[in-house]
């Protein structure tokens, strides 16, 4: 098939054929069950015929080689033209395999790994009989309270815009019709589904047009940029109108002025819900609403079923607009190979041999150990292996280290880290001991356990966290500290003056009161994925140094969200954070700054910045400079360090951020061995949106900031000139 054939298709359907092809359905309405009657709630609720299921384009959640290649078949047995099914599913950090969840990967700030994680997830997804995958998901987060933050990859713009196209990258791969072990993918949720009102999950969202691009709307771009092939929408409101029915967002901005012309699909039920959002007062309304907002296909709800055909025959709504969404599905459908090869990468062999397979775990564990960030460190890690451990906590021996959207992962088989510190110093050297629940206070029964336990234990590692319930989609929490029970379980562990190591398993920054002073040392493990207690044991025993960089700010207390490292100065700024003033911007009762911020992650060893030199002082529309900075490693273990280039717009037409990220990179160093970083900066990084909505630079002063974390550095300064 061609472009051509695909049109000649087009013109063959009917309009019932047209209309059903924008439909998705979930798994269960196909295998037949539909077929033999079986199915009859969600049906019957959508009130639709199976002739619509015969006609359908697309299906959700259905896996599994054997399963989807049976589907398939029995669709194109009864659909008149053969047109078959797109097999969609939600493949978000891995299919069987899991990684670690997406704001993990992104804290190793490691693209090659992201983009290979995605790849991995990909060919298991592929030959399972996926098409689609709906990912990445690059929604820029600032409030913790968002169940979702997990899914992302953090509060910054330039660094969600990479790892978008790492993704798009793994996930695509650069030609889907010949490579059946990739998947298309799916960018989410347009547009700034992260800035929900409150945290509350599917709550409103209200921001400038010039916020919206200058923060938000950056890293969908990248991902289609990157040939991304599909767009979802998000469930909230965009400047007052539901992003699903918004033609502003979708057709003025994604469509128009970004020239993306893929297929858009609604998220779950979203059409329908118009009308409880109060834009439409029915489901013809809201059909109305969506199909002219250039929304290509309905997930789950049968609002163009149902009612494009009576819109088409009122004269109220054009047939050129389903044919341009139909069309736009046809040609996903070509692109995926579909029509030569119906069942594509759908293979039973291939899938008992690559789904889970060593490799991919073993990249999920390498993956793993370099998502973990090391917060607090006062001598206790890395531990020794003749040192007998005490294991306790809620995730002592949890298989609950997938974390939400780990869909095909089995929490049986998850390695727990009971099994990790185990296989890592043998079991006799580990004794466990879970104490407290998640939210359940320990017992009297269980203190006595562990208080006989430690008598024989050098050092404590308490397990503890969210269960993955607390986080995820509809998992906002108001109150993001740990469980209290898991509070004061840390409490009482101090009383036996031996070492405590934390280890966090949680999908979100949590308000660390109470665990931070107590803890000696404080390990972010967010949810590894499959090989959790062993990508930990790796970390614990140094056999891995943690490298992780934080790329959601943790808040000092929940009263402080939203807090972030790219925030604007005000007109009255403290002085220094320890100065107090009564009339600047602060609080009475907490600092301004977060708990642990934007970049930050410690290691075993120490990094040392010096003598940061720039080429020359004055940038011009096509002269770059190049800053350079000696990193130096002081302390005795072998490290990765991850240096940070920000930049400061000293002045601007509009307000500019204290410092924004510009680039960043890797260096590996022996102990005591120093490298030189160098950077390039030119004038498209100091591009912004200005109140006219431009997007470009301003002659001025800046200042660049190279450092280890969004609060240490050095800085330099440098003006721009623009000659054009
Ligand atoms: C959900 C999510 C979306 C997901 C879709 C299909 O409601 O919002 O991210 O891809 O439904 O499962």
């Amino acid at each position: 098939m061609n472009q051509t054939d695909v049109k000649q298709l087009l013109e063959q359907m009917t309009q019932d054929e047209k209309i059903a092809q924008l439909m998705q359905l979930a798994g269960f309405f196909y295998e037949g069950a539909a077929q033999r009657g079986e199915i009859t709630g969600p049906m019957e609720d959508l009130g639709i015929e199976e002739e619509t299921i015969i006609n359908s384009g697309s299906v959700l959640g259905a896996s599994g080689a054997g399963e989807v290649r049976s589907i398939q078949e029995a669709h194109l047995k009864k659909n008149r033209l053969g047109i078959p099914l797109l097999m969609m599913a939600d493949i978000i950090h891995g299919y069987k395999t899991i990684f670690p969840v997406p704001l993990g990967i992104s804290c190793s700030w490691n693209l090659d790994l992201a983009e290979k994680s995605a790849e991995a997830a990909a060919k298991e997804a592929a030959v399972s009989g996926v098409h689609v995958t709906f990912a990445p998901m690059t929604d820029l987060v600032r409030d913790p309270r968002w169940g979702r933050v997990m899914e992302s990859t953090g509060e910054d713009p330039f660094l969600n815009s990479e790892f978008a196209k790492a993704f798009v990258r793994g996930f695509q791969g650069d030609n889907l019709k010949e490579d059946l072990h990739r998947v298309a993918a799916c960018v989410k949720h347009f547009a700034a589904y992260g800035a929900s009102e409150g945290g509350r999950d599917y709550n409103s969202v209200d921001m400038s047009e010039r916020q919206l691009r200058e923060m938000y709307l950056p890293a969908y771009k990248a991902a289609l940029d990157e040939g991304c092939e599909m767009v979802m929408t998000a469930f909230n409101i965009v400047d007052g109108i539901p992003a699903t029915g918004n033609k502003r967002l979708m057709r003025d901005i994604l469509r128009d002025e970004w020239g993306f012309d893929g297929v858009m699909i609604s998220d779950w039920g979203a059409v329908k819900e118009l009308i409880p959002h109060g834009t439409a007062s029915n489901e013809k309304e809201a059909g109305k609403l969506a199909i002219e907002a250039g929304v290509d296909i309905e997930m789950m709800t049968a609002c163009y079923a149902n009612n494009l055909k009576e819109l088409m025959e009122e004269g109220q709504l054009e047939e050129s607009l389903v044919d341009e969404a139909v069309l736009r599905i046809l040609t996903l459908k070509d692109k995926l190979g579909l029509f030569e090869k119906p069942h594509r990468g759908a293979d039973v062999k291939l899938e008992e041999e690559l789904v889970f397979s060593k490799e991919h775990r073993q990249l999920s564990r390498d993956l793993a150990a370099k998502s973990c960030v090391l917060l607090k460190n006062e001598g206790v890690l890395p531990l020794g292996k003749e040192q007998k451990v005490l294991l306790v906590g809620p995730f002592a021996s949890s298989g609950d280290v997938l974390g939400p959207w780990s869909w095909k992962g089995p929490r049986d088989e998850a390695v727990t880290m009971e099994e990790g510190m185990k296989r890592k110093i043998g079991a006799n050297n580990v004794s466990v001991a879970a104490g407290c629940g998640i939210e359940e206070a320990v017992t009297e029964e269980q203190w006595k356990e562990i208080e006989l336990a430690v008598k024989g234990a050098d050092v404590i590692v308490a397990a503890l966290g969210e269960r993955s319930e607390m986080s995820g989609e509809g998992g906002s929490r108001a109150d993001i500290m740990l469980p209290l029970a898991q509070v004061e379980f840390v409490r009482k562990l101090k009383r036996f003056n031996k070492p405590v190591a934390v280890v966090l398993f949680n999908g979100r920054p949590l308000d660390l009161h109470g665990v931070t002073d107590q803890a000696d040392a404080l390990l972010e493990a967010w949810y590894p994925g499959t090989e959790a207690g062993d990508a930990v044991a790796d970390l614990l025993f140094g056999e891995v140094n943690p490298s992780g960089k934080l790329t959601m700010s943790f808040p000092y207390a929940v009263g402080q969200v939203p807090v972030y490292y790219n925030r604007f100065n005000t007109g009255r700024p403290q002085k220094a954070p320890h100065i107090r003033e009564r009339y600047v911007s602060q609080y009475l009762d907490i600092p301004n700054e977060p708990l642990f911020p934007f970049g930050f992650g410690l290691s075993y060893t120490s990094f040392f910045y010096s003598n940061l030199s720039l080429s020359g002082n004055v940038v011009r529309s096509d002269e770059s400079i190049r800053a350079t900075v000696t990193v130096t490693n002081q302390g005795e273990y072998a490290g990765e360090e991850t240096v940070q280039l920000y930049i400061k717009d000293e002045v601007g037409e509009v307000v500019r951020p204290l410092k924004e990220l510009k680039g960043f990179k890797k260096v590996f160093l022996k102990s005591g061995e120093s490298q030189e970083i160098t950077f390039k900066i030119n004038e498209t990084m100091l591009r912004y949106t200005h109140s006219d909505l431009g997007y470009r630079s301003d002659a001025g002063s800046f200042t660049v900031f190279i450092g280890t974390d969004s609060e240490n550095g050095k800085t330099a300064a440098f003006e721009l000139e623009l000659t054009k």
